[in-house]
């Protein structure tokens, strides 16, 4: 059985990594699937976004890493899919995904969403929570693998925190532009 697991991933966090750790367990393959959203300013390109997740998934051998745009359900059709894997963190996540797994079923009843608990450690993070402690200076070390939190500093440059004295010169992952991103 093929999952899908299809996000933003702006970027990844040790969140996301825990939900595919798990599924990797559960199915055959997990394709972590990054939408490629024209409506949306993300930090990171996809292809960055890529990059962070193959890196941070490089140990686990049935996990694939791909973008997509579109419907979701056509995705996972293509991919020979049948399963689409998400997170639940709060109870507050709980409606909007319920209405995305109701609205895919609609589409294509041969599909199940699937949800993963989030292991309680990572039960309030997000990425934009972790966007946002970055932007105003503050350490997401303990927040999404150790490469992503480098590259993370690089895009806040102006605001490193005082933890991190190290960060511009670690040699970058990817070619990111100088200037300061603004999201
Ligand atoms: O990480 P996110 O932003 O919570 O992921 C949301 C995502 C990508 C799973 C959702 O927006 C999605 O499936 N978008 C693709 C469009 C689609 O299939 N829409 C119908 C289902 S609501």
């Amino acid at each position: 059985m093929i999952a899908i697991y299809p996000g933003s991933f702006d970027p990844i966090t040790l969140g996301h990594l825990d939900i595919i750790k798990r599924g990797c367990r559960l199915f055959d393959d997990v394709i972590v699937a990054v939408l490629r959203n024209p409506n949306k300013t993300p930090l990171f390109t996809v292809q960055e976004r890529i990059e962070q997740i193959r890196l941070s998934t490089r140990s686990l051998p049935n996990v694939e890493v791909d973008s997509f745009d579109g419907l979701t359900v056509n995705y996972a059709r293509i991919r020979g899919a049948g399963v689409l894997l998400r997170g639940l963190r709060v109870l507050s996540d709980f409606e909007h995904e319920l209405q995305m797994a109701h609205t895919n079923k609609t589409l294509d009843d041969r599909i199940e969403t699937v949800f993963l608990a989030t292991s309680n450690e990572y039960s309030f993070l997000s990425s934009s929570l972790v966007k946002e402690i970055a932007r105003f200076g503050g350490s997401v070390d303990h927040l999404v693998p150790q490469h992503v939190a480098l590259d993370i500093y690089r895009c806040y440059a102006k605001n490193l925190p005082a933890s991190n004295p190290i960060v511009m010169d670690a040699s970058p992952k990817v070619n990111y532009p100088t200037v300061d991103r603004e999201v």
